[in-house]
């Protein structure tokens, strides 16, 4: 894949601050990827597309989780949620790429999930703490980062449950079932 091409590409579909993320968080990922022994290249693809349907039409979106295999459940939840599920369907429609491990890390960006691989993990967290985000609590989940994916992924999970929590926000199975079993993964247990 050609990162010029794909980056114009997505740039289509994105406001200017997005794509900046976007940018980020591929540069993100690349160091993480290095680091953790994933491959660099997935995850700067997977980086670039995770955002691309963000500002889809709800409409469009709903009809693709009505009409693909995508979990029906989606649509009982907010639309924030859909965006990744709804790229790793047209990233293959749209831009042929069909690689499941790929499809997987753009899907399960916002939520995580249970058995997370480590390239779902490097884009989980490099979304979370790319340069240009600031938020209280960030600097220990970059640190994190920098030792050990795992925690900081469990961070990542913990953090975005106590945030939805404190504002009465409902969460969406697989956010727990992430932090479930990242906690399993740390400190054992059942
Ligand atoms: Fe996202
Ligand atoms: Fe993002």
């Amino acid at each position: 894949m050609n990162k010029k091409d794909a980056l114009a590409f997505v740039e289509n579909y994105l406001t200017k601050e997005r794509f900046e993320h976007t940018k980020r968080v591929a540069e993100t990922a690349v160091v993480l990827a290095n680091q953790y022994h994933v491959s660099e290249e997935n995850a700067e693809i997977a980086s670039i597309f995770h955002d691309y349907c963000k500002y889809r039409p709800l409409e469009e979106m709903k009809r693709i989780i009505q009409t693909t295999y995508l979990p029906k459940d989606l649509l009982l939840y907010h639309h924030e949620l859909w965006h990744g599920p709804v790229a790793s369907v047209k990233i293959e429609e749209e831009y042929g790429i069909a690689d499941d491990e790929i499809k997987s890390a753009i899907y399960y960006h916002t939520t995580g999930r249970a058995n997370m691989s480590d390239l779902e993990l490097v884009v989980f967290v490099a979304d979370y703490i790319e340069p240009g985000r600031n938020f209280p609590g960030l600097d220990e989940v970059r640190e994190m980062a920098k030792k050990d994916l795992i925690r900081a992924a469990w961070m990542v999970s913990r953090n975005t449950i106590q945030y939805l929590m404190q504002k009465n926000n409902r969460i969406y199975p697989d956010t727990f079932y992430a932090y479930n079993d990242l906690t399993r993964l740390i400190h054992g247990g059942n």
